[in-house]
């Protein structure tokens, strides 16, 4: 039994509690500044040992912006808001683009204190949440996949990860030549991703917020013509494929994931009007091609896809791969070791991408920003790939990098053999040397497989010093990566 008079007290303070509305544990809370209560405070309900974490997203755009008040004390009438004027033990809670948390203990409740600060009506939604905060920017981007004149190919972040298939002796089986898209596992479930896609020249000093990118303000560009969840290489994604875009324009792309998680921006380019490449995507084969291809319009549809890529291109490579991998057996995978990082299963892996990035030659376009990025002659054999690309434009700023965009006429024989001849002359984007690189060191030596030496005749064919710089030292390229978040690609790397 309690003491009366410390019973007394409990509920009294009980009683107090229930004068500021209390916001409710893992569910948000839409308010206006506008329609606030006289006192303009809530309160956050008490909560033993483990922490709250506290979340704000600015709904409207607004100037000056409302501020935000946090204390831990207690949720009591007795305890005063923490304002502007005296934090009275709170603190502030600072919005970096619209969004803001603080996550911390509330033994004895706390207050949440709005600041006008002279806004209009600005809505924003708060939420209060016994694990990670809702309103939250992922540390993960949106993935790039390209363009056409109208389309676009873009990728949520990865929300899973596959599993390496890791077979052993005596049962070494490698995954077929034709290989069908793993299973998503039943105990996982796929988030609500939201691809948010606007003119990026809408897009200036907007909160980044879930319910703003949602709401009316934003004007959104495009129509999903498919979304699907799709195993690409190591990571389970959305795959969004977006239609009705305008050429030549720049666009801002943001994913949400369960409407409150933002990732992004990222930024793209649709090419060119003049642009004819269609997308090729969704091979199970090749699950990691996903890009503008040298091949005819696909009859009765948009874009290529395993229903409807021409047999004459799918059966030879998988013939390939199968007799590849028919000669690498002829190895004791799993029982002999041809090294101690690698296995057979990373060279089957490793020749698949590298296959799979050869057959798909990828059509590239110069972004807009530099018209003159592609190299206009065939490397030199001595050059190597930047200094080729540079060079061949008599381009002599260092700054300026260039993507290993290569012309091909439609006389030049195909890049495959099993593509029809290009009926119009287009650029191609050259792979990466290091995804060529990524196979030779992955595969047992007794196959021969061998990249063209950068100081011979690589740049030809590869994308040389943009990820490794052209001595191979790793990530000193020019660029460090194969593609970024504005758009830019140098090489094709998938
Ligand atoms: C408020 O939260 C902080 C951070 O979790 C914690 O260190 C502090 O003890 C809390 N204050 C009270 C009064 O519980
Ligand atoms: C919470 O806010 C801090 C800044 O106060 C920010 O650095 C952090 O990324 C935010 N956390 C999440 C999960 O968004
Ligand atoms: C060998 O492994 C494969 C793939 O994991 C499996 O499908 C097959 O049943 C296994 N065979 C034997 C004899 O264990
Ligand atoms: C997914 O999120 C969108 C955007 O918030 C929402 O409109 C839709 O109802 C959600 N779908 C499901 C199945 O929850
Ligand atoms: C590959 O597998 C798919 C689906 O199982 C099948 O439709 C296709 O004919 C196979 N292709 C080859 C070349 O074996
Ligand atoms: C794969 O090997 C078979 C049998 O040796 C051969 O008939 C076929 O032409 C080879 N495929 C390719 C693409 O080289
Ligand atoms: C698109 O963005 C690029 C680089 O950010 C810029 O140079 C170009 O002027 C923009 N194009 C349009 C049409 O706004």
């Amino acid at each position: 039994m309690l003491p009366e008079g410390l019973l007394c007290l409990l509920s009294a303070s009980l009683a107090f509690a229930q004068s500021r509305t209390p916001l409710p544990i893992n569910k948000i809370t839409s308010l206006n500044t506008q329609r606030l209560p006289q006192q303009p405070s809530f309160a956050i309900p008490v909560h033993d040992t483990t922490p709250l974490a506290v979340s704000i997203a600015l709904c409207s755009n607004a100037s000056p912006n409302p501020r935000f008040f946090i204390s831990n004390i207690s949720n009591w009438d007795s305890q005063d808001d923490p304002g502007p004027s005296n934090l009275n033990g709170g603190i502030e809670i600072q919005l970096t683009d619209g969004q803001g948390n603080w996550t911390g203990l509330f033994p004895d409740g706390g207050i949440l204190a709005v600041d006008r600060n002279g806004a209009g009506a600005v809505a924003f939604d708060v939420a209060v949440s016994d694990s990670e905060p809702f309103h939250q920017t992922l540390k993960e981007l949106p993935l790039f996949g390209d363009t056409t004149s109208n389309q676009a190919l873009l990728y949520s972040p990865s929300f899973l990860s596959v599993p390496p298939f890791k077979p052993t002796y005596p049962n070494y089986t490698l995954p077929a030549a034709n290989l069908s898209q793993p299973e998503l596992p039943a105990s996982s479930s796929t988030p609500n991703f939201t691809l948010i896609l606007s003119r990026t020249d809408t897009t200036k000093n907007i909160p980044r917020t879930g319910c703003f990118l949602l709401g009316p303000s934003t004007q959104k560009s495009g129509v999903i013509s498919s979304q699907s969840v799709w195993a690409r290489g190591s990571d389970w994604r959305s795959q969004f494929l977006m239609a009705g875009l305008t050429p030549a324009t720049n666009y801002t792309a943001y994913v949400l994931q369960d409407s409150t998680k933002v990732s992004g921006p990222i930024y793209f380019t649709t090419k060119s009007a003049a642009f004819t490449c269609p997308l090729v995507h969704s091979l199970p084969f090749c699950p990691s091609v996903g890009y503008a291809v040298p091949l005819p319009s696909p009859p009765n549809a948009a874009t290529y896809d395993s229903t409807n890529l021409p047999d004459t291109i799918s059966t030879p490579l998988i013939s390939y791969l199968a007799n590849f991998t028919t000669v690498l057996t002829t190895f004791a995978c799993g029982r002999d070791w041809y090294s101690p990082i690698v296995g057979c299963d990373d060279c089957q892996r490793e020749y698949r991408s590298w296959l799979c990035s050869i057959s798909f030659p990828r059509c590239g376009e110069p972004s807009p920003a530099s018209p003159d990025g592609f190299t206009a002659v065939p490397a030199p054999p001595s050059a190597t790939g930047i200094a080729a690309s540079l060079a061949g434009k008599g381009v002599s700023s260092p700054q300026q990098v260039l993507s290993a965009l290569l012309p091909q006429q439609t006389r030049d024989p195909p890049r495959n053999p099993f593509f029809p001849p290009p009926t119009t002359p287009y650029r191609q984007l050259l792979p990466c040397i290091e995804q060529c690189y990524a196979t030779d060191r992955s595969c047992p030596p007794f196959l021969g497989f061998r990249c063209p030496s950068t100081s011979f005749n690589a740049g030809a064919s590869y994308g040389i010093g943009y990820i490794d710089s052209a001595d191979g030292d790793k990530g000193q390229g020019l660029t460090g990566v194969a593609q970024d978040r504005y758009g830019n690609v140098w090489c094709n790397l998938i």
